[in-house]
């Protein structure tokens, strides 16, 4: 089969790329990506040496490119992960957020509806279900939960799961979407919580917590979420939403200082700072769905995943360094002094 793979130069569909290729060599493996800022060539480095990967560097939501790509590649699978994902950079600057996440997704079905495909799989996020009181652990989001999004971030990707699923009934279109936790892992950009906390502690600088770190989010080691999408796309049923994710609740603190432990690094270096506009309480997902229709559970512990993740930023530190050496020191500079930070 040929697969596309939007966004294979981020951090989740990196990680994807490399499961298909060790796991499905028989498949081919086309990437597109436009390079944006999360976009990082020197991640799919490894990539590039199988003869059954091809890179693309386009904008899924340029028409022209992506039907040109369709025409030559006539893929059977194409599986979105291409988005701006981070919910701060959506505070700042919605638009974007707009133009890639929803109408880079109708370009990118357009094509699928024009050219025939085989199934188009949208990766999104539990943020399409707002958030969950802290005082209710009991509560989970199921696939039932009403959409009800926080930040434009979240907005977006709720458009583009409605529009989707709006696809499959209107046109026929045989998709599946899968809606994941917050993710974890090699390859994590240094904007994101975990990265950005490694980073900075690695470098004895301020860890700036936001609000009182109560927040709680449901971490899921990024290979657990990667093996999700691949048994979801190439089994589940058309038509679809599968929630991802599973019982790895910690709040921001308990994250912040198991980092700090972990790199033997003093909690005196947490700062707490302004909370972000809409910040989300809770995220927790019930994942009986896709355990009970595909088999599918978490293999990774998060006191594991964490350790690895560390592992790895303490081993591929030119892949970080040259991130935030470069234009995201200005991002952080203005992000963070703008809102008393840092
Ligand atoms: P990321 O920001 O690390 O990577 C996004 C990738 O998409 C980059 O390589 C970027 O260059 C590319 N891209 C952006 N705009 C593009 C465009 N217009 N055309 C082509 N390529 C474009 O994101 P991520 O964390 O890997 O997230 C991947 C997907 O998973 C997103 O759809 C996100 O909403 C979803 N998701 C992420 C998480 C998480 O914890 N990170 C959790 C659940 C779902
Ligand atoms: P983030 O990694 O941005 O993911 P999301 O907002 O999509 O869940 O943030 C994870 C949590 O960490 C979230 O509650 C916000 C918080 N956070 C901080 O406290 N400080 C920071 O500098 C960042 C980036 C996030």
């Amino acid at each position: 089969m040929t697969i596309i793979v939007t966004g294979g130069a981020g951090f989740i569909g990196s990680n994807f790329v490399y499961l298909e290729l060790e796991e499905h060599s028989d498949d081919r493996i086309i990437c597109l990506d436009n390079l944006t800022y999360a976009g990082n060539l020197s991640t799919l480095k490894k990539a590039m040496e199988y003869p059954n990967f091809r890179f693309v560097k386009a904008d899924i939501s340029d028409r022209e490119a992506v039907e040109k790509l369709f025409e030559e590649e006539h893929p059977d699978i194409v599986v979105n992960f291409a988005a701006e994902s981070h919910v701060d950079r959506s505070i700042e600057d919605p638009g974007i957020f707009l133009q890639t996440n929803i109408i880079g997704t109708q370009v990118l079905m357009d094509a699928c509806r024009k050219y025939g495909i085989k199934r188009y799989h949208q990766v999104s996020t539990d943020e399409v279900y707002g958030d969950l009181p802290l005082d209710r652990p009991d509560l989970f989001f199921t696939e039932e939960t009403p959409i009800h999004t926080s930040s434009p971030y979240s907005s977006s990707k709720a458009g583009a799961d409605l529009l989707v699923l709006a696809y499959h009934r209107t046109y026929g279109l045989p998709v599946t979407v899968t809606r994941c936790s917050n993710n974890y892992g090699p390859y994590h950009f240094p904007e994101k919580l975990i990265p950005l906390m490694i980073s900075r502690a690695l470098a004895d600088e301020p860890l700036p917590v936001y609000g009182k770190g109560e927040n709680v989010r449901d971490w899921l080691y990024v290979k657990d979420h990667c093996k999700a999408i691949d048994l979801v796309m190439r089994g589940g049923r058309v038509g679809e939403v599968y929630n991802i994710g599973g019982h790895n609740e910690k709040s921001n603190l308990e994250v912040v200082k198991t980092i700090l432990k972990e790199l033997g690094k003093s909690e005196d270096l947490i700062t707490f700072v302004t909370d972000r506009p809409g910040h989300d309480m809770r995220y927790a997902i019930d994942p009986t769905k896709i355990h009970n229709e595909l088999g599918w559970l978490p293999e990774t512990k998060f006191e594991d995943g964490i350790k690895q993740t560390i592992r790895w930023y303490l081993d591929n530190k030119e892949w970080w360094e040259e991130i935030i050496s470069g234009e995201y020191r200005n991002y952080f500079d203005k992000m963070y002094k703008e809102k008393g930070r840092a």
